[in-house]
């Protein structure tokens, strides 16, 4: 695992994107995409850049259940906002959370992620150390699955809605065990409020109580931060 530890966000979001141009230089074209306010930086260093990603296809990490794509909190309507409407892939995949036969979704995207394996992963973590919706506890080796959110999640979600009531309690998430397929994983955290996490990823025990650390296990992972979330690193 590479620690990078940056100045400032924007530095961080730039060093993230110089290394995602390398991976697609080199052949890459599967990219697995995170939303939450982390990767926006590099969405808008990408959106910013001749980048050229009518090639590309991106497969992304979670969805809420019951949320529509056209509802402004879902992670449809995100990267749409962020990153599809600016620079067109040349497909996109993200669990449908309309649909709630969760054995149907996750069958389909276990299927996406069988026929696009994912070069480059683009993480965020949570202040719990969960990555994607894995949160505390889910297995290493776990597929997509729907998850029930924690409180802290909920909670640390809710400044997105406009109260914590409409934070849906649901989501489908690729599993561990797939986001540790991908050939080279980029973690990106910011903040003091993820300090913590940080620590316990990088320097802490490898156990599914903190679903980050299992990227010491992986060949090809690094990690991008910014000062204070670096701050309680040994
Ligand atoms: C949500 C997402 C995660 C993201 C996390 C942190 O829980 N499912 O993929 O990493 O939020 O969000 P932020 O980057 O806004 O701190």
């Amino acid at each position: 695992m590479q620690v990078i530890i940056t100045e400032n966000k924007i530095a961080a979001s730039k060093k993230a994107f110089s290394l995602l141009q390398q991976d697609i230089a080199q052949g890459a074209t599967v990219l697995g995409l995170a939303t939450g306010s982390t990767p926006v930086g590099l969405y808008d260093e990408i959106c910013a850049s001749e980048l050229d990603c009518s090639a590309l296809t991106a497969v992304n990490l979670d969805e809420y259940v019951g949320i529509a794509p056209t509802n402004p909190q879902s992670y449809h309507h995100f990267m749409h906002q962020h990153l599809f409407s600016k620079k067109p892939f040349k497909q996109s995949f993200i669990p449908d959370g309309t649909n709630r036969n969760a054995d149907e979704v996750i069958a389909e995207y276990n299927q996406v992620l069988a026929d696009h394996p994912i070069d480059t992963q683009i993480l965020g973590i949570g202040q719990n150390g969960h990555i994607g919706f894995n949160e505390p506890g889910t297995p290493f080796d776990s597929q997509t699955h729907k998850v029930q959110l924690t409180a802290s999640t909920i909670a640390a979600n809710a400044r997105f809605f406009a109260s914590p009531a409409e934070v849906p309690s649901e989501a489908y998430t690729m599993g561990i065990g797939s986001i540790m397929q991908a050939k080279h994983i980029i973690l990106m955290a910011f903040g003091e409020q993820k300090a913590a996490a940080i620590a316990a990823t990088v320097d802490g025990e490898v156990t599914p109580a903190v679903p980050a650390s299992v990227l010491q296990t992986h060949p090809n992972a690094t990690i991008i931060i910014d000062r204070p979330a670096a701050s309680q690193l040994r």
